[in-house]
């Protein structure tokens, strides 16, 4: 069966009764969904997304509290035969896109992955076919089978593939995207994997400096020094001076068009996003060394410190400070601190297709191109792509190490 195809049992209504009785639509199989409910704090567990035991009371507390708030976000999966919770879908939707983000209690081995597989079918067919959105991504881990096979079946295709993001039983495994494309969206715009993909630069990737030796003191609480530039943390002062920057910034292709901050929300951002002793979000200041003057930021997002991976993010605030090899300089301190003092596995990034110059950068960084997703954003009356990387520590350790010239993009 195909995703455009529904399943006998959503076209049945019997009578209004208990489980899935009477329920019209995200019926399957073997597993229906359904809207979360105080009860099924119960059994928490198998279809909580967490890693951590949490008593029963609290996930009561917390379906209460928080994913009611949320509705149709997260969609219980339930076992048609008996109406065990088994799993849930949460769908993300910040954008245009909608990301699904499944989980089926482990416990249940093969089994959990067919309804898993049977699951993400209902939602993709739901939010395609009924609610008309464009398009449907899903996370996978490279190792379920089942789910890779039933998926692949249906029409969803593989988009990309982060080498090695994983930890699970002891091995490194591959997280694959799943996209499906809306087959209405795709008469109206063209089949986006035929769009052309610019790539500019040298293509070559460059040694990477190697580490400095200072002969008196690091400039103020640096953490990182390079030749031209370190890393210290954000600091009082930093969110006001990126408020002026955003004002006078000329270029708008690099993110959804221009943004403008308030300096009070920034403050309080550097100010709350350091407190956590694990922090979801690692972000340098990067200054001059001659002067000290702060000309950009390098970051770590969604650091995972269970799978140790994380998205790499660069930001040059000043123009006058793209395309001369700052970027690329910094990024390299952060690789080194994210390899090895984080001791990180891998990472990824992640750049509109537009943004030729940042995927030449991380090319010349190392970075090999994972894929590309589409229709992830609005662009020039239609939905654009953005083109994938990843970076293997073990990669980063194997490149030559070797002084830049003073200009070593040149
Ligand atoms: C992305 C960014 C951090 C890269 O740092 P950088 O110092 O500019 O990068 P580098 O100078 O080391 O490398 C730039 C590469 O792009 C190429 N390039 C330079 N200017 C370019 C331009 N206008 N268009 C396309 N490519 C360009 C260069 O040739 C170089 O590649 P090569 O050395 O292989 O030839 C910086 O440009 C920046 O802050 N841009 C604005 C914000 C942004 O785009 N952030 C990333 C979001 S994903």
């Amino acid at each position: 069966m195909t995703i455009a195809e529904a399943p006998e049992e959503t076209k049945l209504v019997s009578a209004p009764g208990a489980g899935h009785e009477g329920q019209t639509f995200l019926v399957g199989d073997e597993v229906y969904l359904r809207g979360a409910e105080e009860a099924d704090a119960k059994v928490g567990m198998s279809w909580r997304p967490t890693l951590f035991p949490v008593a029963p009371e609290l996930t009561e507390e917390w379906i209460r509290d928080d994913l009611a708030k949320d509705d149709n976000a997260t969609l219980l999966i339930v076992r048609k035969s008996d109406d065990r919770v088994v799993g849930s879908v949460k769908i993300d939707n910040e954008g245009i896109d909608h990301w699904l983000e499944p989980k089926v209690d482990a416990l249940y081995g093969e089994r959990g992955l067919r309804w898993k597989a049977e699951a993400i079918l209902l939602v993709t067919r739901w939010l395609i076919h009924e609610r008309g959105q464009p398009v449907v991504l899903l996370d996978q881990p490279a190792d379920e089978t089942v789910v890779i096979e039933a998926i692949e079946g249906a029409g969803m295709r593989r988009a990309a593939c982060f080498r090695e993001m994983l930890a699970r039983d002891g091995r490194r495994v591959d997280r694959l995207l799943y996209e499906y494309l809306s087959p209405e969206w795709l008469v109206t715009l063209g089949d986006p994997n035929d769009a052309p993909l610019e790539r500019t630069g040298s293509g070559e990737p460059r040694p990477v400096p190697p580490p400095v030796t200072l002969d008196g003191d690091p400039p103020r609480n640096a953490m990182m020094v390079g030749k031209r530039v370190y890393l210290r943390p954000e600091e009082p002062g930093d969110g006001v001076k990126s408020a002026l920057m955003a004002r006078q910034e000329t270029e708008t292709f690099f993110d959804i068009g221009r943004h403008l901050n308030s300096p009070v929300m920034l403050e309080k951002w550097i100010n709350d996003h350091q407190k956590p002793d694990l922090p979801s979000w690692i972000t340098f200041a990067v200054c001059l060394r001659e002067n000290d003057e702060l000309v950009g930021w390098v970051a770590l997002l969604d650091v995972d410190y269970q799978n140790r991976f994380a998205e790499t993010g660069s930001f040059f605030g000043n123009p006058a400070y793209r395309g001369g090899g700052y970027g690329s300089e910094a990024k390299q301190l952060l690789l080194e601190y994210a390899f090895e003092r984080l001791g990180l596995h891998m990472v990824q990034s992640w750049v509109f297709f537009e943004n030729t110059r940042s995927a030449a950068a991380l090319r010349k960084q190392g970075y090999r191109e994972a894929g590309r997703i589409h229709w992830l954003y609005p662009n020039n009356g239609t939905l654009d792509n953005f083109v994938l990387f990843d970076l293997l520590a073990e990669e980063w350790r194997a490149m030559p190490r070797q002084e830049w010239e003073a200009k070593p993009d040149a």
